[in-house]
Parts: structure tokens; sequence; C-alpha cells
């Protein structure tokens, strides 16, 4: 990892100090960066329905939101004005958004969320606001000014169409410039104002809520749920009101659900599969003819493999999951698929059949490119 990202902090200084803990400004955190992409290019994402993008707008009589796909004619708003365009999930969308997500791989994939890109006019912005997830405010191109707050009082303000903090107030501000970084951890207020023309790109993460891994790990425990029996009464007791539940009835089926159990490895494979599952938006790419297998072995043997930006694979000792399923890992195929799991790519595939014919399949999927660098 370059020294420059966290300002000379090795990440287990960062994390042990600044993690879902306190803020972090960092100078020259990637020296020379100035974005990924022009305003042009951006704005073509903005447009495409396929992609989720916002456009907000704030004057003296409040603020605007607007969802994309983004109509031409918003894009064409005033300079002089202040507004501002959010790509979201652009590291899906670009190589180069993925490598810049990855370079904050001291913290693990599973917590990865996307990339998101911003371009402000002078004086634009999302507005005082806190997130719920830990952030990196990656400054590109122009300046922005950044102010703070620790505040407790979170209250946002009654019927904006986003969420704006009623009474920020600021306890810090710097002025970033091209390559400068800012962490901020979840529920941090900030406000992030373009001074001239800008962008910003936003590292985020994802923690997923109690409530929705709760739900989800049910829809997981359901599908395989797998119990014995039937309700039966054989002592069924004469009672005056048959519109009564029979409380021994209560009991008996309390029971058959006291049954259902879980371990450590039921959850190991629910958060496999759920944390690799893509977001709803997103589709794989297949290739239009896929080549035999025997040609891609050749081809990648020499060349390797490359996973699609869109791909998590994810693992957990010998475990693995592709996409939102667990992955029937081959004999012998273990180590190079951890390798692909970590690097998201192999120089050369070794000469094993199992391994071969799975990322053959893979291939058919579009969930990986033969040629490690693209080619
Ligand atoms: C922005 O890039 O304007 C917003 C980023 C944020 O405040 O989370
Ligand atoms: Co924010």
């Amino acid at each position: 990892m370059d020294k420059t990202l966290l300002g000379g902090l090795s990440p287990r200084t960062f994390l042990r100090d600044h993690w879902q803990k306190k803020p972090l400004l960092v100078r020259g955190a990637i020296p020379g960066f100035d974005g990924l992409l022009s305003r042009d290019a951006l704005f073509d994402l903005a447009r495409d329905e396929d992609v989720e993008s916002r456009f907000i707008a704030h004057d003296s009589a409040g603020w605007q939101l607007e969802r994309g796909p983004l109509p031409k004619q918003l894009l064409k708003r005033p300079k002089s004005q202040p507004w501002t365009v959010l790509v979201q999930g652009l590291n899906l969308l670009l190589p180069q958004a993925d490598a810049l997500m990855r370079r904050f791989a001291f913290i693990p994939y599973a917590r990865l969320d996307d990339v998101m890109v911003s371009y402000a006019t002078d004086g634009g912005g999302v507005g005082p606001h806190f997130d719920s997830y830990d952030v990196f405010l990656l400054q590109g191109s122009g300046r922005r000014r950044w102010q703070i707050s620790a505040q407790k009082d979170l209250t946002l303000v009654d019927g904006a169409p986003l969420r704006i903090l009623r009474d920020f107030v600021p306890e810090q501000e710097w002025l970033l410039e091209p390559g400068d970084l800012l962490y901020l951890p979840p529920h941090y207020a900030h406000n992030g104002v373009a001074e001239g023309e800008c962008t910003t790109y936003s590292i985020g993460f994802r923690a997923p809520s109690a409530q929705e891994l709760g739900t989800a790990f049910l829809d997981h425990l359901r599908d395989r749920l797998c119990l014995d029996g039937m309700y039966a009464d054989p002592d069924l007791a004469l009672q005056d009101d048959p519109a009564r539940l029979p409380p021994a009835m209560i009991d008996r089926v309390a029971d058959i659900l006291g049954a259902i159990r879980w371990s450590r490895s039921d959850v190991e494979q629910f958060l496999g599969s759920y944390l690799s599952e893509p977001k709803q938006h997103v589709f794989f790419d297949p290739p239009d003819d896929t080549p035999g297998l025997k040609r891609f072995a050749q081809k990648v043997s020499k060349h390797g493999v490359r996973l699609d930006t869109r791909t998590q694979l994810l693992r957990s000792g010998r475990h693995l999951w592709i996409n939102g399923e667990a992955v029937d890992v081959p004999q012998g195929s273990a180590g190079t698929l951890a390798a692909l799991a970590r690097d998201r790519l192999l120089a050369a595939v070794p000469d094993h059949a199992g391994t071969l014919a799975l990322l053959h399949d893979w291939y058919g999927d579009g969930f990986l490119y033969p040629g490690a660098h693209g080619d």
C-alpha cells in the first residue's frame, strides 16, 4: 500500500485510532490524482438508465432533488447557480474506479461498498448531513471546502427532499485540493461546498443493519429448512369453546419451532452468499461466443484471468462464494481460487483441469475474462 494514502499511518494504526472512531485528513493522499473521468463522461453516465444518479440544487427557496436517468436539459443548468450531480457505483463501470476502491483493501472486501463521484458547480453540494456509513472523501479536480462536526444533534430538516441537518454547527474546516483525502466515521456531520467547479470521489463502505441481517438470514434458513414430523394430538382434550386455540397446541408448536437451530457454519454460509450478492441493478454481460475449454485453457495458462469489476468473490477458510452462490471448490483448486479472490486476477492459471473448467464456466457467465491485464 502507498505510504501516502493514510498520511504515513500504517493501516493497523488507522484501524486502531480512526476507523469508526474519528476523522482523518490526509493532504496529498494520492499525489497527482485529479479525477478519473471528464465532466462530460460523468454526465453521460448520469443520463444512462442503467446507472444510479442524482441531481441536487439549492437556492433560497430550498433543495431540489432529481433522480436519474437525468435529462440533458438539467445538466445544462448555468454554472453560476450551485448544483451537483452524483453518480453511484462508478467502480462497476470503470476499471480505474475499481482499482481506486481496491487501494482501500486494508478494509475487507466484505465491507467495501462502492465509489461515488460527484461533480459540482461553484457553491454546489448536497448540504450539511450525516451518513450511516464510513466514507473516504477523495478530492478529484478542483477544490472543495469541507466542514465537519461531532455534534450529537442529528435532527433533519422536515419535509426536505434530501437529508439536511437542521442545525449544523461546524467545528473544523479545510479546503481540499486534488488528491487530498478526508475519512469520516459513520454519523459524523459534514458539509462539502465546491469552490469553483470540482469533482469528489467517495469510497463508501457497507454495514447491514441488524434488521436487514435478521430478515435475510431467516430467508436463507427457510430455503434450507428441513423439519421432520407433523403436528399430532392423540391426547386432544374436550374443550367448552371450539374457537379457543388449545393451550396444548401452542405448547406443542412452540416445541416444533424450538427445534429450529443454526450453527456458526450456517451463519458463515449465509454471510458468504449474502455479501457477495450483486446489487439489484447489476447485470453481467456473458460473452457472445465462449471459446471451448481447450482454447480458453491455452489462453489463460499464458495470460491469466481477471475478475469483472462487478464480480464479488469472497472467501472464508476453504469456502468461496461468487456473486451470491456458494462455489463447489474442485479438489486442488483452493489455493488458486483464494489468490484470485484476494488479487482479483491470476497472472497465469495453473494447468489444473478442475480449476480451468470452473474458470471457463465463470467466463461463460461474464464473471471473469481471460487476460490478467485486461487484454
Ligand atoms: C459529495 O460528493 O458532494 C457528497 C459526498 C458526501 O458528503 O458524502
Ligand atoms: Co456524506
